[in-house]
C-alpha cells in the first residue's frame, strides 16, 4: 500500500494517520516516537509504557504482564489486542498515532490490518506508514545498558550517547532518572531472542504490503528524526 499523502488537518499540521515503528529493543523507537508525537500533535502509543503503568498500578493486566516482561518475553496477543483496541478508540487518535512497540507478532499485525479497514483519520481511510529502525547487535547492547529514563515526563537518556546535563537528573523536570528493570544483560538477551523469533518476521509482512521504509538507526538522533519527518510528509524517501 502506498504511503498516505500529507493533507492538512484542522490544526494545520499534516494528518499522518497510523505510523508504526518497528525495531529491536533499543533501536530508538521510543526516542523517535516521542519526537514525532510532539511534532505532529498525535499520541505516542507505547505498549511497553502502558504495560509498565499497569504493573505499577497493580492491575490484573499488570499482574499477568509483570513476570513475562521481567523474563524478556512477550505478553500474549489476546491481552495486547484488548489493551490496544481500547486505546485506539480514544478521541486523541482521530488524526493519527505513533505505535511504538506494536504490532510485535504476525497475529498483532493481522489484527491491526483488519482494524484499520474500519478506522478513519480526518474522515478518510489511511494505510499505515511502517518505519523499521535498524541497529546492529553491539550498539543495541550499549544503548540498552546505558539507557536511563525520567519517571515523570518519560524523556529518554543514555549515559554513553545522550547524557543528561546533570548526572542522574532529568534536564526538563529535575526528577531523578531511573533504569528499567528489563535493561539487565540477562533479560536483554531474552528480549533480543523474542524480537528475532516473533517480531522480525513483520519486516517481511510489511514489505509484501509495500508499506515498509527501512532506516539506518545508527545515525545521530536528529538525522533519523529528519528522515522520518520527510517520510511522513511524503517529501522524500528514507532508503
Ligand atoms: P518496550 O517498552 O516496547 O521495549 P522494547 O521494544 O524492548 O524497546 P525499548 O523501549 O527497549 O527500545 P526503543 O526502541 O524504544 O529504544 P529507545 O528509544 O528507548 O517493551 C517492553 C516489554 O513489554 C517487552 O519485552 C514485552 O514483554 C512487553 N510488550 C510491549 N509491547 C508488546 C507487544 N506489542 N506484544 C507483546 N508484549 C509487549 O532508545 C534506547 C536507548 O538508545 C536510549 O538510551 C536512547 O537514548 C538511545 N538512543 C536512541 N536513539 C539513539 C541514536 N540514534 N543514537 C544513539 N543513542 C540512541
Amino acid at each position: 500500500m502506498p504511503a498516505p499523502a500529507a493533507s492538512k488537518g484542522p490544526s494545520n499540521l499534516p494528518v499522518v494517520g497510523p505510523v508504526i515503528f518497528l525495531g529491536a529493543p533499543g533501536a530508538g523507537k521510543g526516542t523517535q516516537a516521542m519526537i514525532m508525537a510532539g511534532r505532529y500533535g498525535i499520541p505516542q502509543i507505547s505498549t511497553g509504557d502502558i504495560l509498565r503503568s499497569n504493573v505499577a498500578q497493580g492491575t490484573e493486566l499488570g499482574k499477568k504482564a509483570d513476570p513475562l516482561m521481567k523474563a524478556g518475553q512477550l505478553v500474549p496477543d489476546e491481552l495486547m489486542l484488548a489493551m490496544v483496541g481500547e486505546r485506539l478508540k480514544q478521541p486523541d487518535c482521530q488524526r493519527g498515532y505513533v505505535l511504538d512497540g506494536f504490532p510485535r507478532t504476525v497475529g498483532q499485525a493481522q489484527w491491526l490490518e483488519e482494524y484499520l479497514k474500519t478506522a478513519s483519520f480526518d474522515g478518510r481511510q489511511m494505510a499505515p506508514v511502517v518505519i523499521s529502525i535498524e541497529v546492529g547487535y553491539n550498539q543495541l547492547l550499549q544503548r540498552l545498558t546505558g539507557r536511563r529514563s525520567c519517571p515523570v515526563d518519560g524523556k529518554i537518556y543514555n549515559i554513553h550517547f545522550q547524557p543528561p546535563r546533570k548526572e542522574g537528573v532529568c534536564d526538563s523536570c529535575g526528577a531523578q532518572l531511573v533504569q528499567r528493570k528489563d535493561d539487565k544483560e540477562e533479560v536483554i538477551s531474552e528480549r533480543l531472542k523474542s524480537y528475532e523469533s516473533q517480531t522480525l518476521p513483520l519486516v517481511e509482512f510489511y514489505r509484501r504490503r509495500e508499506s515498509l521504509r527501512q532506516l539506518n538507526g545508527e545515525k545521530p538522533v536528529d538525522e533519523i528524526t529528519a528522515e522520518i519527518s520527510a517520510i511522513l510528509e511524503g517529501a522524500a524517501g528514507g532508503h
